[in-house]
């Protein structure tokens, strides 16, 4: 396809990144992923070369109403909230981490993505997270049923003025007062014509960046991503001086960066061979493709870390271990955080795996369950897994979750672990000492005024 772009790249203009925002260009990045890309999957993809890291889709109603607070032990950042528990008062509601963040390791580095239809609630829920993050990016791209029903992701697509008005208002309400990004996530369509004239109203929002998954709305993962818009949507964004992120079967850095020449984006995006070995973002110049087990260990460290939900942590260990070995068979098996670690020897996580099970209450309640509660458990935990938790959060039925970190727990810092910088952060970073109590949006807004 001939070249559209009428700016030789000398006098290109450029949309200014915000103070504290961050620049796409020249980046290779975690794509945006819901249950693989929570905090331990961000910071692993991060330790292995990853310039940036999307968070993932978070639905503006589950995020609104949150409380932001810091946990003691860890120094992130939890925004937390009461599920409606389905009417019942006969037990009491336990609260969900809807998101988690880590404000020191991922400092610059990570963009939160929300799931909205409605410029209105994407500010409510984008002012609450704006001090904590780097930038805030709009999925137009994801095509589940549980989000273009409600108008969201790809059904954005059919609805550009919508897309438009949530992105201008993010800009004007959010982007400006917190000197943060604002950027989308989009999926080309069909008919190259009707690409190029949405991504032409979209970069004139005042957007930084525009991520393109090379696959049309009804395209299936496995089939191959469709290059020959790319360079189109490209030009387009330059001309607006918006960076343009490809996305689709990038497998690699060293591939990433050939692509981003080849077609001239500015960066690129990597999901599911990130979430199979997040070692991808290493060049072969410093060490290529890091063995499954060093992955591991280094994704149970981040786990226990981070105190992240164990059966999301158990998802994980699934796609991050090889089906055919022995270790693969013990993690599916493994109820705790200790089981994980001594099942794969990793000796040196046990005594901060066993602080977390206590964290967390796994060890009592698998001993005091049942054979039967066992069982209905585990189908819990599957259906957890195969469902999005937070668009069931949004529904008002956020998942019976069992990370629920229990702030008065008086047990010793978590982050025993050699990775120390966090903690210290902590003791540097006056914006995470904040009373656990008040809103995520007041904090939000005091950090950005100070
Ligand atoms: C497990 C999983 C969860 C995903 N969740 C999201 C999401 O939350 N937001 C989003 O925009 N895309 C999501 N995607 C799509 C990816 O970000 C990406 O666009 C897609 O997988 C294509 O990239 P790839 O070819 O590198 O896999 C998800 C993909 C996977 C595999």
């Amino acid at each position: 396809m001939a070249s559209l772009s009428t700016n030789s790249p000398a006098q290109a203009p450029r949309v200014p990144i915000p103070a504290n925002g961050v620049d796409y260009r020249g980046t290779v990045v975690l794509a945006p992923m819901v249950r693989s890309g929570e905090l331990p999957s961000r910071l692993l993809a991060l330790k292995y070369g990853a310039d940036l890291v999307w968070g993932p889709e978070t639905i503006d109603k589950a995020l609104i109403g949150c409380v932001r607070r810091v946990n003691p032990r860890n120094g992130t950042i939890e925004f937390t909230r009461l599920p409606s528990n389905g009417g019942r008062t006969d037990t009491p509601a336990k609260e969900s981490v809807i998101s988690r963040i880590d404000t020191a390791r991922e400092k610059g580095r990570l963009i939160f993505q929300l799931g909205t239809a409605d410029p209105d609630l994407a500010v409510q829920a984008a002012r609450m997270v704006a001090g904590d993050v780097a930038g805030v990016d709009v999925n137009s791209g994801c095509p589940k049923p549980f989000s273009t029903s409600g108008g969201m992701g790809a059904a954005l697509l059919r609805t550009p003025d919508k897309l438009v008005s949530i992105l201008e208002a993010l800009v004007r309400e959010v982007g400006e007062p917190f000197k943060i990004g604002i950027s989308v996530k989009i999926r080309i369509l069909s008919d190259p014509e009707m690409t190029k004239s949405l991504v032409s109203r979209l970069v004139r929002t005042g957007i930084t960046g525009l991520t393109v998954h090379c696959r049309t709305t009804p395209m299936r993962p496995r089939e191959r991503a469709i290059r020959d818009q790319l360079r189109m949507i490209a030009d387009i964004c330059h001309d607006a001086g918006v960076a343009c992120v490809m996305n689709g079967d990038v497998e690699n850095r060293d591939q990433a960066l050939k692509m981003m020449e080849e077609y001239g984006v500015d960066g690129a995006m990597i999901a599911t061979s990130a979430e199979a070995n997040s070692s991808c973002f290493r060049s072969e110049a410093d060490g290529g493709l890091a063995p499954w087990r060093e992955v591991v260990y280094n994704y149970v460290k981040f786990s226990i870390e981070s105190e992240n939900r164990f059966g999301n942590t158990k998802y994980l260990l699934n796609m991050l271990i090889p089906g055919k070995n022995k270790e693969f068979a013990q993690a599916k098996a493994s109820k705790t955080y200790t089981d994980v670690c001594r099942n794969m020897q990793f000796d040196d996580l046990i005594p901060g795996a066993i602080c977390l099970d206590e964290i967390l209450q796994l060890t009592e309640k698998w001993e005091a369950a049942p054979a039967e509660e066992e069982k209905a458990r585990s189908k819990a935990v599957q259906n957890a897994i195969e469902n999005n938790e937070s668009a069931r959060a949004a529904g008002g039925h956020a998942a019976r979750s069992k990370s629920t970190s229990a702030p008065s727990h008086a047990g010793g810092p978590i982050r025993t672990l050699g990775i120390p910088e966090s903690s210290a952060m902590a003791k540097t970073e006056p914006e995470i000492s904040v009373d656990s109590s008040i809103p995520a949006t007041e904090v939000a807004q005091k950090q950005v005024t100070v």
